[in-house]
């Protein structure tokens, strides 16, 4: 059995991705998150009591949808989405790695439907009241400003989180945000390729601009990974080898970009899911400069990660909706409430973070 998913690393791989950790024995299994992880970690002959354990697996997974969508239950809800998670890392670890065997086996696809399918109905009427009316899906130009004004709206923890990081928040606080971060700038050049399958010209060559930079425009050390990972060296962090959240909502909002993008009926929700960072992070990422450069006078030295993507991303933002939102909106108004319904689980999601970091900050 693997001991862990890091066992296996590419050749010329340089940092550690996050994964998950798999328990080494039946024992060890006693949670929902915990039994799939198991289950994953082999072929089902070569693991003890393997059987016993997908057995269970339904009446776990029935506790849990109802405990986490109905009761509203955190710990619940937090088994589901590492549940979630474990699951879209099949699809996204290293090829030799003896969990893809599992990778479209019924007994995985089964509970990641119930999952999925749990999860959308539990968020759709969560945001309803803030989708565009008609009269917007049916004139794209407004549904561009749809977007824009969904993407500067703040609440007061959001507000809250951003202010802090300019005026308060210390050295340990930034370690720990920048540890929280690391999951998702690990894999959101995936996340963004996986928007690429089958879609228009124009699509394709403004993802393309967008994973152009991400790869540091084919300079190996100007990569987003690589410069992540040099930021976080150079403030003496610790890469996770796993996320480090030990709450549902950052699970969530990870494995948003996963769930719309592993499945073909949400392409177009994945694709208004990406365009809300584009249009909300410059004012993000000009609050977490403004706190590096108070606690850090190289920070633009050591954190050029955040000073690379400022200058990218006012670009980013208003090609996103001219060259994805806008023609698509105007060729199908449908798919342009689908990509208003994957920006409106994408600012829940971003809502959601902050207020796991506003817990964390003890804001
Ligand atoms: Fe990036």
């Amino acid at each position: 059995m693997i001991r862990t998913l890091l066992h296996y690393q590419l050749k010329h791989q340089i940092v550690d991705v996050p994964a998950f950790s798999i328990p080494q024995a039946p024992t060890e299994a006693i949670t929902l998150s915990q039994r799939v992880a198991y289950l994953l970690s082999d072929n089902h002959e070569s693991l003890l009591l393997s059987d016993r354990i997908l057995r269970t697996l339904d009446v776990d997974l029935a506790t849990a949808l109802d405990a986490g969508f109905r009761q509203e239950d955190p710990l619940a809800l937090l088994e589901i989405h590492k549940t979630l998670y474990q699951i879209y890392e099949v699809s996204l670890c290293h090829p030799l790695s003896p969990v893809c065997q599992h990778e479209h086996s019924p007994w995985l696809l089964n509970i990641r439907r119930q999952l999925e399918t749990a999860w959308m109905n539990y968020e759709l009427p969560r945001i309803l009241h803030q989708l565009p009316h008609d009269h917007t899906i049916n004139h794209p130009e407004s549904l561009s400003v749809w977007f824009i004004d969904q993407a500067h709206k703040e609440s007061e923890t959001d507000r809250a989180v951003l202010n802090f990081f300019k005026t308060q928040a210390t050295i340990e606080n930034f370690k720990l945000f920048l540890r929280s971060e690391a999951p998702l700038c690990f894999r959101f050049f995936d996340a963004l390729a996986l928007a690429q399958l089958y879609s228009s010209e124009i699509v394709k060559a403004e993802i393309t601009s967008n994973m152009w930079d991400e790869c540091g425009h084919g300079i190996e050390q100007n990569s987003h990974i690589n410069l992540f990972t040099r930021m976080l060296k150079a403030l003496n962090i610790e890469p996770p080898k796993f996320p480090i959240w030990n709450d549902w909502r950052p699970y969530a909002g990870y494995n948003l970009y996963f769930c719309f993008g592993f499945n073909r009926q949400h392409y177009f929700r994945s694709l208004g899911s990406l365009a809300m960072p584009e249009l909300f992070d410059s004012n993000r990422n000009h609050a977490i400069t403004t706190g590096l450069e108070r606690l850090y006078p190289d920070a633009a030295l050591r954190c050029k990660y955040f000073y690379s993507h400022l200058e990218d991303e006012d670009e980013h933002g208003s090609n996103w909706l001219s060259r994805i939102i806008l023609p698509i909106s105007k060729i199908q108004p449908e798919a342009g409430m689908e990509m208003a319904i994957g920006g409106a689980f994408r600012m829940e999601a971003m809502r959601r973070y902050n207020e796991f970091l506003a817990l964390r900050f003890g804001l």
